[in-house]
């Protein structure tokens, strides 16, 4: 008893100070420890759209990731065979805790082969064979309070296996009208197109950081990401001229994600300080999309917010270092790197990097900021993560809720994340600060490359 209250004491003054210092992430942190666990864990679909035109009527535009599920306020966003999970078809979805009614999967075949067995389907195109069988909704425990929040909807039946298109409704009775996802990751794959691919959560509000996306990008790059992938709710008009560059320069895959016209999204962490329908734009369903999206095209997934690098310190490319880790666990697939704070308030004094040609850039310089915070007794260190999507099954920001085998908590000195933002320690001055110059190292081949884009960009 006495050690509850000490606990419940520790967790109130904890969090109030965390509150002063408005750190959403050690607070969504906290709130883990304090067990409002969170979680995420949608998914959209994004082939970029060439052929809309030609879809049929039941199938859904590429463009449009997010679809109500009929008679209720629940939302659809992806399918996915999980071969993990006895192929069980699984729907990345937003749905409202309130309201759990019986949900239904309405499974179909492709009909392309032979239209004659499309018997049930209203469709003006190959839809084959449809079944429907109640649906088994697992709410991801990760929440905080919000009335919406990502969800696993699973379809098992026995004709799983050869179904191609999924659609989900409160209405066992009519398939018409029904708005088909078509199920991706119908085979297990061995080898990759990607080894290393970077998950960020949702862009939204006018974000116009533009001269520090570039420079992450780069940096990426530099060592050894291959692709990025990011929700797009809304952006600033430079970061818009910086994503379309990416994307035809082919590192980038902008996902839409036009939650907003669905529900209210929040912009905080939690419902009683922030509300809204929804955590962070629906971040954790990205996350979580993210995973099953690229289970099959990347080795490995590092989910961190677009102000982040997960810097292998102890050797220039993630790859050393994955290769290191994996052999030391080898069945381990989350691997958890500490987050450290350089306060952009603080600028280092020669001036080396405030090159003239980026003065007109919106956003942050990271190579003036060289300062570092240190660690606090008393604070939690929150973690991203660094993933094998294919160990993964539910994700939340800071530590996933759901994996196969166990879970690696990387040493400082081997890897951790730079996160140039505003100080989280801001009475600290410059020498109680830490210089840490590891991203001057790239300067050779960084400066060119991050020049080059944003020429390319039409920010130059
Ligand atoms: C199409 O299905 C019908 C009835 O199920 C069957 O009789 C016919 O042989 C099939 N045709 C082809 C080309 O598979
Ligand atoms: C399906 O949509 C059409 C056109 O919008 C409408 O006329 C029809 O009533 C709908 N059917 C059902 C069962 O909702
Ligand atoms: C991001 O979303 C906004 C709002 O839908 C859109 O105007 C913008 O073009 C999108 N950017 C990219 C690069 O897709
Ligand atoms: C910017 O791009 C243009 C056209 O692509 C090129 O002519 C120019 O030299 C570039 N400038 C820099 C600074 O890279």
């Amino acid at each position: 008893m006495i050690q509850r209250k000490l606990a419940l004491l520790v967790g109130i003054t904890m969090f109030t100070l965390l509150l002063m210092l408005r750190w959403e992430h050690i607070i969504h942190l906290v709130s883990l420890m304090r067990n409002e666990r969170p979680s995420a864990e949608p998914e959209p679909q994004t082939d970029l759209p060439s052929a809309e035109s030609t879809l049929p009527l039941w199938q859904r535009a590429p463009m449009e990731t997010i679809s109500p599920i009929p008679g209720s306020r629940h939302l659809m966003v992806s399918a996915f065979k999980d071969h993990r999970l006895g192929g069980a078809i699984l729907v990345i979805s937003i749905i409202c805790r309130q309201e759990l009614q019986p949900l239904y999967c309405v499974l179909c075949a492709n009909g392309d082969a032979n239209d004659s067995g499309n018997t049930d389907a209203k469709a003006n195109g190959a839809l084959g064979q449809c079944t429907t069988s109640q649906a088994k909704v697992d709410i991801h425990s990760d929440h905080f309070g919000f009335p919406f929040h990502t969800s696993d909807v699973f379809c098992t039946t026995t004709t799983s296996q050869q179904a191609s298109y999924v659609s989900i409704t409160s209405d066992r009775n009519t398939i018409d009208n029904l708005t088909f996802l078509t199920i991706q990751n119908q085979e297990v794959k061995e080898s990759f197109r990607y080894k290393y691919t970077i998950c960020i959560s949702n862009l939204f509000g006018g974000y116009n950081n533009a001269l520090q996306f570039a420079q992450t990008m780069e940096v990426y790059k530099l060592i050894g990401v291959q692709r990025v992938v990011i929700y797009n709710t809304s952006c600033g008009s430079d970061v818009e001229k910086v994503l379309t560059y990416y994307m035809r320069e082919g590192m980038l895959e902008v996902v839409p994600w036009p939650l907003h016209k669905f529900l209210t999204p929040s912009t905080g962490w939690k419902y009683d300080l922030h509300h809204g329908d929804i955590h962070y734009y629906g971040q954790l369903t990205t996350l979580n999309e993210c995973i099953y999206r690229y289970m099959y095209q990347s080795k490995y997934l590092l989910l961190n917010d677009i102000d982040e690098i997960i810097m292998p310190y102890k050797h220039g490319k993630l790859e050393k270092i994955m290769d290191t880790l994996q052999q030391q666990h080898p069945n381990a697939g989350v691997f958890r790197i500490e987050n450290h704070i350089f306060p952009k308030t603080q600028f280092e004094d020669s001036g080396r990097f405030r090159l003239p040609q980026w003065r007109r850039v919106p956003g942050v310089n990271i190579l003036e900021h060289i300062y570092r915070e240190p660690d606090r007794k008393s604070v939690f260190n929150p973690t991203k993560l660094l993933i094998d999507p294919r160990r993964v099954e539910q994700t939340s920001a800071h530590t996933t809720l759901k994996q196969f085998g166990p879970v690696v908590t990387v040493p400082f000195d081997v890897c951790r994340i730079i996160h140039v933002r505003a100080p989280l320690q801001g009475h600290l001055s410059k020498d109680q600060l830490l210089v840490d110059k590891k991203l001057w190292e790239f300067e050779k081949r960084l400066i060119p490359s991050i020049d080059h884009a944003l020429n390319q960009s039409g920010l130059l």
